[in-house]
């Protein structure tokens, strides 16, 4: 038997409508705050997401699935949406037309990371992106926005970390402290860290080695090397975010995985997940759009893991598998009738369920219960000589007859 890829995973029938719930729920409150749907391939050129995301980041150095297609060209499958959406962005000069950008996509991103609960090699994310609005109230809405589907999902103990990683110049005053911090400690640090050091120190602060993560602990936070402006926006974030009521914790260590994050960044903790898996992240980046070929126009996205979600969610009744009626055909002169029966009620709008091979009562009630039919049209030859069938209400068990010619405009009636 050939298995499935390790770290991939299928969505099986029982499991899709939960997730079908959650993409339908995020739509609608992506497009109550303004969102407009864009689909991006799954695959870009390699220097886009080195562009993109940076070099020296995890994702990058470890984690793309890259190949040379037999053209001689290196490609990779999106380990996240933000560079593909930006670069379709400035490739169809889309600000052109519309100043102020909001843009969602929900699809499959691939990154090989460890596999385990909840980390997955190719997961789905929900991203949204706005460019073109550099103000605090902005990125609050982003929150917001991430927020609110959270909640129109159900989910509670949630709370929102946010920080600002400040911009380029507050970056290199507190990389030399992070340097100064670490360095009393490099000899204790994983190989992997000590690279960080001198390639990128900002990622000295999430790795997920215990020792380094004990020395992270106390090393000096980014707040306290904001200047005025950065310190002013990241104060604005907390008063917009404070009217709209969204809760919210500062998370003065949390540094995102990515490198094109300025200013504000957050991630979504879900009580049932832990503190270690954020099921959302997201921030603003003030020259990303540039350095993919575009304007120097900023933007704020975020984006939320499905799987993730979809773990926090329970099994409920609304998920099960249901059909309006099975229809139980039980005698071969029945047969042709069953047969325009089941077509004319699914023309009618019910969902409907039946067997054609033959099949005793008893099996077939059976396959009714096993497909969560809320009745049974019973068809057999005496009936049909009465041009009748029998209905069996599946919760009440209470049984009718009722006239064949009558019988969809009967349950139609029902159903109103
Ligand atoms: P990220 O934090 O790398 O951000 O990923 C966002 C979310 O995707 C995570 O919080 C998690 O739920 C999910 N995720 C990431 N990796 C995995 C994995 N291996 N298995 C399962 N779920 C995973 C971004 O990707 C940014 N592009 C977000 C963004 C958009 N920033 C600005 N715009």
């Amino acid at each position: 038997m050939i298995q499935l890829i390790k770290g991939f995973h299928d969505i099986l029938p029982d499991d899709t409508p939960k997730w079908a719930f959650i993409v339908a729920t995020a739509r609608k409150v992506l497009e109550r705050f303004g969102f407009r749907e864009i689909i991006t391939p799954i695959m870009e050129r390699t220097e886009l997401f080195e562009r993109g995301i940076g070099q020296v980041t995890d994702i990058v150095e470890k984690e793309m699935y890259t190949f040379m297609d037999r053209g001689g060209e290196s490609l990779s499958l999106r380990p996240e949406a933000t560079a593909g959406i930006l670069r379709s962005v400035v490739e169809h000069s889309l600000l052109r037309r519309d100043p102020l950008l909001k843009l969602y996509t929900i699809g499959p991103m691939f990154r090989r990371e460890r596999p385990s609960k909840g980390r997955f090699r190719q997961f789905f994310q929900i991203n949204a992106e706005v460019l073109g609005d550099d103000s605090p109230a902005t990125d609050a809405d982003m929150i917001s926005a991430a927020h609110a589907i959270m909640t129109a999902l159900g989910a509670t103990n949630l709370i929102m970390e946010v920080n600002s990683v400040g911009c380029v110049m507050c970056r290199s005053d507190y990389k030399s402290k992070l340097r100064e911090y670490f360095s009393a400690y490099l000899d204790e640090l994983c190989p992997d860290c000590r690279r960080r050091y001198d390639t990128n120190p900002l990622r000295l602060l999430d790795c997920k080695e215990q020792k380094c993560s004990e020395i992270a602990r106390n090393a000096p936070v980014i707040l306290d090397s904001l200047d005025q402006p950065c310190l002013e926006h990241f104060q604005g974030v907390q008063a917009a975010l404070d009217i709209l009521g969204v809760p919210y914790r500062i998370e003065p260590r949390m540094v995102r995985g990515l490198d094109y994050y300025t200013r504000t960044a957050f991630e979504i903790i879900h009580g049932e997940l832990g503190r270690t898996k954020a099921v959302g992240g997201g921030g603003r980046y003030d020259s990303l759009l540039k350095e993919l070929g575009g304007p120097e126009v900023s933007g704020i996205g975020f984006a939320i893991g499905l799987e993730r979600l979809a773990m926090g969610i329970p099994d409920d009744r609304r998920f099960a598998r249901s059909v309006d009626v099975y229809v139980a055909v039980l005698g071969d002169r029945s047969r042709n009738t069953g047969l325009r029966l089941v077509r004319d009620l699914r023309s009618a709008g019910f969902s409907v369920e039946t067997r054609y091979s033959p099949m005793s009562l008893k099996a077939q009630m059976k396959v009714a219960d096993k497909v969560a039919a809320a009745k049974v049209i019973m068809i057999g030859d005496d009936e049909l000589d009465r041009q009748e069938v029998t209905v069996r209400d599946m919760h009440t068990r209470e049984q009718i007859s009722v006239r064949l010619d009558e019988i969809v405009h009967r349950l139609q009636g029902d159903s109103q």
